[in-house]
């Protein structure tokens, strides 16, 4: 019996990176999964790499009418959705006097209303259906504390926890679960993009914050999406039926709260 037989999993920003691992984590554990991304290009790969038990479909998380209809389509498709994964996200960095309001506002609807609306549109069907359900938000590190050139991500990821909690709260009458993971610093595409607003922002060298970032972090290196995926299965499974509305750092030991 694996942990996740039978259970069917949509995963927002799925097409690359950790969602990607965390697709092909639950389908080996037995989940049906779907690839659910802005870029459905690489969606379809992605889902077609993967095989079976995989289907993509398109998701814009700011768009209300595209949250509605990706989840009906995946309802449609599983016949319901047991696990819910908020995980696509965007990343900012500039001095507090250089954040432009249409960046912060950005950033705000892609990793803050997003995951809310998701939440909502996702808790209504389980609720309906009366089986309850997992809900893992994805956090961060940046959301533990501020940081000086990262202000717009570290609070978007702040309120990812604090709406994890009152979700959690919320939901847990209907057996719901929300809970979320706060990865430290996670190599792959999305890091590249970092390393390059460092570069530009503190006169780095391509590569050199990776390098410094992952030195610094206890374990020794920087994680691997992989090493989030016990995690995340452990969140997705009946083994976290009595965790409710916690974050869960999953770090090397960057961070302890
Ligand atoms: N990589 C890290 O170091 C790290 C650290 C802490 C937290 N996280 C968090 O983990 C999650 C995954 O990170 P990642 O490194 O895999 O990121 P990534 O940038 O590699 O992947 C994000 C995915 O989200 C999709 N996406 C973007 N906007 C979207 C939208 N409006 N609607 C639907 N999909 C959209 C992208 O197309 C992409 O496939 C994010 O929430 C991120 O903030 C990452």
């Amino acid at each position: 019996m694996r942990r996740l037989d039978g259970k069917r999993a949509l995963i927002t920003g799925a097409a690359r990176g950790i969602g990607l691992e965390f697709a092909r984590a639950y389908l080996a554990e037995g989940a049906r999964v779907a690839i659910c991304d802005i870029n459905i290009d690489a969606a379809r790969k992605a889902a077609d790499g993967l095989g079976e038990g995989a289907i993509a479909v398109r998701l814009d998380v700011t768009d209300q009418a595209s949250i509605d209809t990706c989840v009906a389509e995946v309802e449609g498709a599983f016949g319901g959705i047991d696990i819910l994964v908020n995980n696509a996200a965007l990343f900012t960095a500039a001095p507090i006097v250089e954040i432009t309001r249409a960046d912060y506002d950005r950033i705000f609807a892609v990793n803050v209303s997003g995951p809310l609306f998701m939440m909502q549109a996702v808790a209504r069907g389980m609720i309906e259906r009366g089986k309850g359900g997992k809900i893992i938000n994805m956090a961060s590190q940046a959301g533990r504390r501020g940081e000086p050139l990262v202000a717009v991500y570290c609070a978007s990821k702040a309120a990812v926890i604090s709406l994890t909690q009152s979700a959690g709260l919320n939901l847990i009458e209907h057996g719901i679960n929300v809970n979320a993971i706060a990865p430290g610093v996670v190599d792959g595409e999305h890091w590249d993009g970092v390393d390059a607003f460092f570069a530009k922002y503190e006169n780095k060298a391509p590569g050199q914050k990776k390098r410094e970032v992952g030195a610094a972090v206890p374990f020794g290196r920087m994680g691997t999406a992989a090493d989030l995926t016990g995690m995340a299965i452990f969140l997705a499974s009946s083994d976290a039926d009595y965790i409710v509305a916690q974050t869960y750092n999953v770090d090397g030991g960057n961070w302890m709260s």
